[in-house]
């Protein structure tokens, strides 16, 4: 069960109000999309769900427990950034595979994990490349990839396809949605695009 409660979060940065009593249910296996103007605080929103940022006030709740004060790792949440991070001196199978690295998960368990993935986003001929080698597009495929990889309760999305093309990101994000429906995570997704 992983159903987000967000509870009168407020954010300010110095004397900024970024975020305002936001209160928010996301429900379990729910995919929620998350549209709004630039500058609104989507990602502000996002990261302090993660545990990257510290709320002014209010409460953050997972499956019915609070974690606001958890370590990020400790949340059970995968976050994809709004500009991808990947690592340009890794190879693609080793950008995916890094959070189960981390983990020490067996190698068969990485390899099995890390196909699967790839496969799903199209990149599964890119895994011996090495990502500073790739397109804006590839790289965010490469960043969603390694989220998935990690089978979270939560994943957070923020832009994540915003490099690809228009058919070719309705393609990836309504499979995206099949997977997550699939492997019963509750999804938040940022997007600045209307085109359901
Ligand atoms: N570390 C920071 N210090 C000061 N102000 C910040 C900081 N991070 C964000 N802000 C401000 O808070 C507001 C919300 O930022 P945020 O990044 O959450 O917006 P966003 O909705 O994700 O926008 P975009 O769609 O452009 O990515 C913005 O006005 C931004 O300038
Ligand atoms: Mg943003």
């Amino acid at each position: 069960m992983a159903e987000i409660q967000i509870k009168n979060v407020a954010k300010a940065f110095g004397a900024y109000q970024a975020l305002n009593n936001i209160n928010l249910t996301i429900a379990d296996q729910e995919f929620m999309v998350l549209l709004g103007a630039s500058g609104c605080g989507k990602s502000t929103l996002l990261r302090i769900i993660a545990g990257l940022e510290t709320a002014t006030s209010g409460e953050v709740w997972i499956g019915g427990k609070r974690i606001d004060h958890l370590s990020p790792k400790d949340r059970g949440i995968a976050m994809v950034f709004q500009n991808y991070a990947v690592f340009p001196h890794l190879t693609v199978f080793e950008n995916i595979g890094f959070g189960l690295r981390m983990q020490k998960l067996p190698n068969a368990e990485v390899t099995r994990r890390v196909e699967r993935v790839a496969g799903l986003m199209h990149i599964e001929m890119l895994l011996k490349r090495y990502s500073g080698e790739l397109s804006g597009g590839q790289r965010q495929r490469v960043a969603v990839a390694r989220a998935l990889a990690m089978e979270p309760d939560v994943i957070l999305m923020d832009e994540p396809l915003s490099n690809l093309d228009a058919l070719l990101r309705m393609e990836m994000r309504a499979e995206l949605k099949g997977v997550l429906a699939e492997s019963k995570t509750t999804a938040i997704y940022v997007t600045h695009d209307q085109v359901k």
